[in-house]
């Protein structure tokens, strides 16, 4: 055989490489080879040297038996968290959660805590295109996911410089790691730049990549999506342990003095970014790894339940879990797996450094999907039902490594309301975001003793409250006790906030 010297590979080292291939019987990958140009050659070959194809084999074993178990093994047992881990701000007093914020707001004034964002998934269920962060939810001030993650990370290292000591403003930053992926790195970059980091210093704002894995058939056969491609899919929000070790992000956390990470999902509008309640609590129990959950509102609500399984804590995923398990109930008549995971963890960095040691004992999860295919002829086809697997890691399957786990329960209302769904479809879609958003800045200022004029309709009031002048619904009675604020009404500002206020 001979072959072009433009290949990144000499003859020696892509017969290794096909070897290798065929050796772990996924010798096919190099089918239409021969017949293919030689951009096409390059474009495979660079490809399959990325893979690890030992690795994917035994990545694809131990999801098949992880699956066998959970649908045959009738044994295992799921209990719901015991007491010593488990807290809620909904039964805590308001001592104890000042408490917490106070040791979280120390933490983020010492330049401890960096929040870590997950936004490499494809969106598929919202049918958009574009990453989930730029999505406008159509807020009066038509800002993004991303718009509203930023802002709230610039208030909270507001309030933080509080507790700084003199000559200590500096340290009071939150580093913001974004874990993007091939399909949404260039994106958001580009989404961000644009917008001038919405207003953060561009060196605190990290974006790596996590890493991606081959789409293998149902007998675990690597595809080729076209005769010179496989079909590569991001290996679920738990690259991210892998991708922060090999992206430089460890290294980073440590130059910087960072202790604590606050963990969390793109799509929840309501996500208290850098919660220092959330991280004051962890950091009070000592935890390494943790998570925030809400009050399961049904057994058939698609969100994973935090819950002890076959003696070790661990999330039962919404696509995992039976029915009889979800419907349990307790004599009370609440269910009794209900703490459900919102997609927000904690974790040390000594806890982030640690995972390696285990990560060979992660099990990956089967996403089936209709992913395309070359057929013998090399042609593509686009399946209309499921032609193979994806395989994914989940972030929280490394809670049963964890030596100090906790968990915090917080209100729904305040802090749960993901975006899953396209426009009109009535359950986590892009009218629900907008209309928890809208109700919560009204509860705010509510709460501070004003009053918003409105009758109700949150899906189409027009009034905002920039988290630039509350986070947590902070600083807003000495402006709005006793006043009322006339809609439409979109405030950025204190000042705005004052005028409106009357
Ligand atoms: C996730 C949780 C689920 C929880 C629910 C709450 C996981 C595995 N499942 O489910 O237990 O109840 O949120 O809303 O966390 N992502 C990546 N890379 C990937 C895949 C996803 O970064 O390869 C990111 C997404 O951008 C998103 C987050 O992970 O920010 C969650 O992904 P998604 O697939 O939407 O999770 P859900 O199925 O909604």
């Amino acid at each position: 055989m001979t072959i072009s010297s433009a290949l990144p590979v000499n003859e020696t080292e892509l017969l290794a490489l096909r070897e290798r291939f065929e050796s772990y019987g996924q010798g096919h990958v190099f089918k239409f080879f021969q017949e293919l140009e030689v951009e096409g050659q390059i474009a495979l070959l660079k490809q399959l040297m990325e893979v690890d194809v030992e690795r994917v084999n035994q990545i694809y074993r131990k999801a098949i038996e992880g699956a066998e178990s959970s649908v045959l093994n009738q044994d295992t047992t799921f209990e719901p968290l015991p007491e010593n881990v488990f807290e809620s701000v909904l039964e805590s007093s308001p001592q104890k959660i000042r408490e917490w914020e106070t040791i979280g707001l120390t933490q983020i004034a010492q330049g401890k805590v960096a929040v870590i964002l997950m936004a490499g998934g494809q969106g598929t269920r919202l049918g958009s295109s574009a990453p989930k962060g730029c999505y406008d939810i159509n807020l009066p001030s038509k800002k993004t996911l991303f718009q509203l993650q930023a802002e709230r990370i610039l208030r909270v290292q507001e309030i933080a410089r509080q507790y700084t000591t003199a000559g200590q403003l500096d340290t009071c930053v939150i580093p913001w790691y974004i874990m993007v992926s091939g399909p949404t790195h260039a994106p958001t970059l580009d989404y961000f730049k644009k917008n001038n980091f919405f207003g953060l210093k561009e060196e605190n704002v990290i974006f790596f990549e996590q890493g991606v894995l081959p789409c293998l058939t149902m007998d675990g056969k690597i595809i080729l999506e076209a005769k010179d491609k496989v079909a590569m899919a991001p290996d679920g929000n738990g690259g991210i342990y892998a991708a922060v070790q090999n992206k430089g992000v460890i290294d980073s956390l440590k130059k910087r003095g960072i202790l604590y990470s606050h963990c969390y999902c793109v799509d929840n509008c309501l996500a208290r970014v850098a919660d220092p309640v959330f991280i004051g609590y962890s950091v009070s129990k000592g935890t390494d790894c943790g998570v925030k959950v809400v009050s399961k509102s049904a057994p058939e609500e698609p969100v994973g339940v935090v819950c002890v399984r076959d003696g070790k804590y661990g999330v039962v995923e919404y696509s995992e879990i039976s029915q009889e398990v979800s419907e349990k109930r307790q004599e009370d008549g609440s269910l009794q797996l209900r703490a459900a995971n919102i997609a927000n963890h904690f974790f040390s960095t000594e806890f982030l450094e640690r995972v390696p040691s285990f990560a060979s004992q992660l099990e990956y999860h089967i996403a089936k999907k209709k992913i395309k295919f070359v057929d013998e002829q090399g042609e593509t086809v686009t399946p209309k039902s499921n032609s193979g697997m994806k395989l994914e890691c989940f972030v929280f399957d490394v809670f049963p490594y964890a030596h100090h786990f906790s968990v915090l329960e917080v209100d729904r209302k305040d802090e749960f309301s993901p975006l899953k769904n396209a426009p009109g479809t009535g359950a986590d879609c892009p009218e629900t975001s907008r209309r928890d958003i809208v109700a919560q800045h009204v509860r705010f200022v509510e709460a501070a003793g004003g009053k918003v004029v409105h009758d109700g309709d949150f899906e189409s009031l027009q009034f905002e409250l920039s988290s630039w002048v509350s986070y947590a619904g902070e600083g807003l009675a000495d402006v709005v006790a006793g006043k009322t604020i006339h809609t439409p009404a979109v405030i950025e500002t204190k000042a705005d906030l004052i005028r409106l206020a009357i």
